[in-house]
């Protein structure tokens, strides 16, 4: 299929990248492999079980096609699987297929199977060339993005990892555009977010419904770009895209993880918005309202079901905290978001008054 018309997003970190996206950019995958990995001779596809029943023979018929010797291992699919164990499973099955530093590795899948991949080829012989194929929105609007992989620990989410760059992303919406409903929403809260923190019209655009999926992928991606090409290994700027996060992760872990992770984001940006109006930093009147009509657009819910009394409970060890200062994302008004360093004990007045 001719790439002529789909969309190529540079990425500039240390090693840089592009993002491919197309309706249909699948079936290309084996050339676009081809083009960042010249010299492999295999290519070893890592997934997890759902989404290798749906895509995995596209893409291994496209990476023969275009010369590599093909492995696959495929592992259950969900968060509880992003462990070590099933990173040092594929470490295993790399060597006894023989897997070498000029070969490559192929994350086909959300950003569990991103994720670990990218954690693998980072560790494995002590860094190899991976490719992103994200099938979620979350994974093709965030996590395929930016070099961040790594696995759960028992003690919290994404404790061992490392910043790993893909060498490409490949990004097909015609996978997007066949999601089910609820993981499609869970990948909009992040667009929103991206909307929020930096670009009006973009926001304005998702609020009249005039944003098609590829308008939605690309700009996402774009906005991805931009912050991580500023700061790519997470030391100041890149803390804007917490937006929304916070309290979103205190409201998930509050829910038992009932709520999903794009629900817990929807509320938490709602929060912070209520939060920037309480402090009169916000310069919109009304922002939090306006936030929630784009939310329910897009099937997400925007009122949280703790208080923040609780949800400062909850977020007293969170990561973002350094010392006595909480570093909050706080928005000025639809498309302006900025960092902002909190006491702890004025954190506490205002999110235990909302
Ligand atoms: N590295 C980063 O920068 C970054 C950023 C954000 C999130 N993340 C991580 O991403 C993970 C969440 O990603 P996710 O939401 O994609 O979750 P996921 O990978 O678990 O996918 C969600 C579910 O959807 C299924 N699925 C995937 N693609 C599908 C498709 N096309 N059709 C039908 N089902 C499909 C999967 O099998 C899984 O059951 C978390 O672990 C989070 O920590 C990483």
């Amino acid at each position: 299929m001719p790439t002529e018309n789909m969309i190529r997003i540079p990425i500039e970190t240390h090693t840089p990248y592009e993002v491919l996206i197309g309706k249909g950019v699948l079936a290309n995958t084996g050339t676009e492999i081809r083009r960042v990995a010249a010299e492999a001779k295999k290519a070893f596809i890592v997934s997890d079980d759902t989404v290798l029943a749906l895509y995995g023979k596209s893409v291994r018929d496209s990476l023969v096609a275009a010369g590599f010797r093909v492995y696959t291992l495929a592992f259950a699919h969900g968060e509880e699987h992003k462990t070590l164990a099933t990173a040092e499973k594929i470490l295993s099955t790399l060597c006894a297929a023989e897997i070498t530093r000029t070969d490559v590795l192929v994350a086909l899948g959300g950003g569990v199977v991103g994720d670990v991949c990218g954690f693998v080829a980072a560790i494995y012989l002590r860094g190899v060339k991976f490719v992103q194929i994200p099938t979620t929105l979350l994974a093709a609007v965030d996590s395929s993005v930016g070099g961040k992989t790594g696995v759960d620990l028992p003690a919290g989410k994404n404790l061992a990892g490392a910043f790993h760059q893909p060498s490409a992303v490949v990004c097909d919406t015609e996978i997007l555009s066949a999601l089910p409903d609820r993981l499609f929403s869970e990948g909009m809260a992040e667009v929103i977010k991206y909307g929020m923190i930096g670009n009006a019209a973009f926001f304005g655009a998702l609020e009249n419904g005039q944003a098609d999926l590829e308008t939605i992928v690309e700009t996402s991606v774009r906005a991805k770009a931009e912050i991580v090409k500023k700061d790519e290994f997470d030391k100041g700027e890149r803390m804007l895209l917490n937006f929304g996060h916070t309290f979103g992760h205190a409201i998930e872990k509050l829910s038992g993880f009932s709520l999903s992770h794009g629900e817990g984001v929807a509320m938490g940006m709602v929060f912070a918005c209520r939060y920037a109006d309480k402090i009169g930093f916000s310069q919109e009147a009304d922002i939090a309202k306006r936030l929630s009509a784009v939310l329910a657009r897009y099937r997400l819910p925007a009122a949280s079901p703790f208080t923040g009394r609780e949800l400062f409970a909850a977020m007293v060890n969170d990561k973002k905290r350094r010392g006595d200062t909480i570093s909050l994302i706080l928005p000025r008004s639809a498309g302006d978001a900025r960092i902002v360093p909190v006491p702890m004990e004025t954190f506490k007045e205002v999110l235990t008054g909302l």
